[in-house]
């Protein structure tokens, strides 16, 4: 058999196995024995060194022609495997827009975060300013400056995690007030701040009390500032709140930085004051702390308490939450139940 006799040869062999191939990697085989390096046709063509000086190019021809047909018939092969497993996929996998749709979960603000952000768009519409504080605090800004003194008997209502004899976690976000009363330049205009946040006291968690929870601290100072002001600012907060129709109510109480220091309760909203279990039968609820700034207080600070006077107060959102929704156990607030949540949407 001559050499073009062989690739002839190949060539039928070849032509009527490539039409039976189904898949790429029967395709590759075929490829590789046909026309690999150690193929079929490489093997033809190690005869090429006995043929004359003019066969050779000629053979040389024919097996280039070879060469690109069974190629090109190799990528059209190539693609027509392709184009099927493509259509069984699309047949295997079809989708059925008929069928409900999974529903994805989606989550919503925690009732205590809704509830400090509309206590504090109430406060930002009266111009107060928020502000941030460190729940890691020094005993200093936390009791010292608060006008609680070391060894005063009501540091014994406020105690907590201590990191060092000097540093703890804060019992009230009260110490905001002295750092934003030294760092507030007096010349520019009236201090009015909130600042909300998280607070820590040594307490065994129950229904009513939890080792953390959050407060929103109020502190106005400027020339002339009086005990109507505060009773006005808490009146327009419970309102907002609770309803138009609510009343507050200052009751004398005792806190070290304040002079004369209330108890603010509103009238209650689900009686209106006739009496009930909310309010327990008194028509009244206990909501807040709040007081004439203490002069100790604003002197620490630098400022003339004989020129300046304020007002601060102190709410805590759990319990603004617990009254205004029935909740009736503080630690729901704190498990991560998305059930919890999900009824506050
Ligand atoms: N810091 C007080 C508390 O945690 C609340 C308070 C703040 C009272 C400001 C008066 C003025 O109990």
């Amino acid at each position: 058999m001559t050499l073009q006799e062989k690739i002839a040869d190949l060539r039928t062999s070849a032509l009527e196995k490539l039409p039976k191939i189904a898949d790429e990697k029967t395709l590759n085989d075929f490829r590789v024995s046909v026309l690999g390096k150690k193929g079929e046709l490489t093997d033809i063509l190690k005869g090429m060194k006995d043929l004359s000086n003019e066969e050779r190019p000629k053979l040389g021809a024919l097996a280039n022609e070879f060469r690109d047909e069974i190629t090109s018939l190799l990528e059209s092969k190539k693609s027509e495997i392709e184009a099927t497993i493509i259509a069984k996929k699309l047949e295997n996998e079809t989708l059925d827009v008929t069928l409900p749709g999974k529903k994805v979960a989606k989550g919503n603000r925690h009732i205590l975060t809704q509830t400090t952000e509309e206590i504090e768009d109430i406060f930002l519409g009266m111009g107060y300013q928020i502000v941030d504080g460190y729940e890691v605090e020094t005993d200093y800004y936390n009791f010292e400056r608060m006008n609680l003194p070391k060894d005063h008997p009501a540091r014994d209502m406020q105690d907590t995690f201590y990191i060092t004899s000097d540093i703890l976690l804060r019992t009230h976000t009260s110490p905001v007030q002295a750092r934003t009363m030294d760092a507030h330049d007096f010349t520019k205009g009236p201090l009015k701040m909130i600042s909300p946040g998280r607070v820590y006291r040594r307490d065994t968690d129950d229904a009513t009390h939890s080792h953390q929870f959050h407060q929103i601290e109020g502190l106005v100072i400027d020339e002339n500032i009086a005990m109507s002001d505060l009773k006005g600012t808490l009146d327009t907060l419970v309102k907002k709140m609770f309803g138009a129709e609510r009343k507050i109510r200052l009751r004398p109480s005792y806190f070290p930085f304040t002079e004369p220091s209330v108890e603010a309760d509103i009238s209650c909203f689900k009686c209106g004051g006739k009496g009930c279990n909310v309010c327990k039968m008194t028509g009244w609820i206990e909501v807040l702390g709040a007081g004439m700034v203490h002069p100790n207080v604003l002197e620490m600070a630098g400022i003339d308490s004989t020129k300046y006077s304020g007002f601060a107060f102190g709410l805590g959102q759990e319990r603004i939450a617990m009254l205004r929704y029935g909740i009736n156990d503080i630690r729901g607030f704190y498990l991560g139940d998305a059930r919890m949540s999900e009824q506050f949407k």
